[in-house]
């Protein structure tokens, strides 16, 4: 029997990941019967070959700029409007580049159904007033005023649309709403794992950009896996860090699911935000150039989260507890060569034989585990 009132899905967001996430809740939303069929993806209008992006995509069923060679499903509806694309939906999905966010909250405010409920697939943060940062779906709740849930993990976009085996991790405070996403989200290649945590789920997918960016460096600087191996440990307790420091009542158990140590590996292997550090350091040129030269209208989110971050520590002045995100902000943004990067974490405080951060005891401060819904 037809379920009689099925969730309307929309996909705010079309580029690598965008798409990809689109090519999987399409095909779910045409098989599940709590979900309507039609799925809409707000596309940012391009000309693509003297076309609208939109209308290759409604017409081929093809992302031919950010996803090319992939087929997304016919009851994937682009649309070039976000408040029309928007306006039905019972769930949004929020996929975009995070410079993008506040004015596409503004647009949309007082557009979409209140009972909405969003996810957002965003990694990066964005600058608060006073000197601090904001969470993605912070300001997605604060603008649109509806519960925001968020989804990250070992996913770049490529492989998750050849339907190479990943697994993902959504945090959802909400009982009810987890199992709901998950169903939107899950494949038998896309494993998704729910937690409570929401606030270190996505403080995680956030940070490991800023890592990939050190990664990158060690590459083009052609230092080894063992140096590269450093920079990823050395992130990752800065990410445990930043979250006792600045989200305290974080769960380390976090930190062991996809959106975690996962997705920090992958990253400083594949992704788009080593390969440009790996470039930047081997050509001389600006991020930015490289952005412009290498990516094809996709959008890196390590230096801007590093610059994010470091306006943070700058302000309440604790650059030298973090030396590692410190020094890749400095390096980005040309404060520092890339070649003294070893050195800025060579007397790291997790080298120290008093450490200035006690790792110890901050584990007290975590919960032990994450409560999977
Ligand atoms: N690509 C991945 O593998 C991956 C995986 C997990 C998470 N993410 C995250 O997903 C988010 C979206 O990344 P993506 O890979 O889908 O995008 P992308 O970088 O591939 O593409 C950029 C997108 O931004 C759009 N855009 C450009 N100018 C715009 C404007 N003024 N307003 C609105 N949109 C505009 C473009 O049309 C395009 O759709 C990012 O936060 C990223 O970190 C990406």
């Amino acid at each position: 029997m037809a379920c009689t009132n099925p969730k309307k899905v929309c996909i705010v967001g079309s580029g690598n990941w965008g798409s990809a996430i689109a090519k999987i809740v399409g095909n779910n939303a045409a098989q599940l019967k709590n979900l309507d069929d039609r799925v809409t993806m707000y596309v940012y209008e391009e000309i693509v070959d003297g076309k609208k992006l939109t209308e290759i995509i409604n017409e081929t069923h093809e992302n031919v700029k950010y996803l090319p060679g992939h087929k997304l499903p016919p009851n994937v509806v682009a649309v070039p409007d976000v408040v029309e694309a928007a306006k039905d939906a019972d769930i949004l999905i929020f996929v975009v580049p995070h410079q993008f966010i506040r004015t596409l909250c503004s647009t949309l405010l007082g557009k979409i159904k209140p009972n909405a409920i969003a996810l957002s697939l965003i990694k990066g943060f964005d600058r608060a007033e006073g000197g601090g940062i904001d969470l993605i779906s912070h300001i997605i709740t604060r603008h649109l005023q509806i519960p925001c849930s968020v989804l990250m993990g070992a996913n770049l976009a490529g492989e998750v649309a050849d339907e190479k085996f990943c697994e993902t991790t959504i945090g959802c405070k909400d009982i009810l709403a987890g199992p709901l996403l998950r169903d939107v989200i899950q494949t038998s290649y896309f494993r998704v794992v729910v937690v409570d945590d929401e606030d270190t789920v996505e403080v995680c997918g956030a940070l490991k950009n800023i890592v990939a960016c050190g990664a990158g460096f060690v590459d083009g600087l052609g230092l080894g896996d063992n140096t590269k191996a450093a920079v990823i440990r050395l992130g990752l307790m800065e990410m445990v860090k930043f979250v006792d420091v600045f989200y305290p009542g974080g769960k380390l158990s976090t930190f062991f699911e996809s959106c975690g140590v996962a997705d920090l590996i992958t990253t400083c292997y594949g992704g788009r935000n080593r390969k440009v550090s790996e470039a930047f350091v081997k050509t001389g040129k600006s991020i930015k150039e490289l952005e412009d030269e290498m990516l094809n209208g996709q959008k890196l989110q390590g230096p801007y989260t590093a610059e994010e971050v470091n306006y943070m520590l700058k302000n309440k002045g604790m650059e030298d507890k973090f030396p590692l995100f410190t020094a890749i902000h400095k390096i980005c943004t040309g404060l520092l060569k890339p070649s003294d990067f070893i050195d800025c974490i060579r007397n790291h405080p997790e080298h120290m034989d008093t450490k200035s951060y006690d790792y110890q005891s901050s584990q007290k401060s975590y919960h032990r585990s994450s409560s999977k819904l």
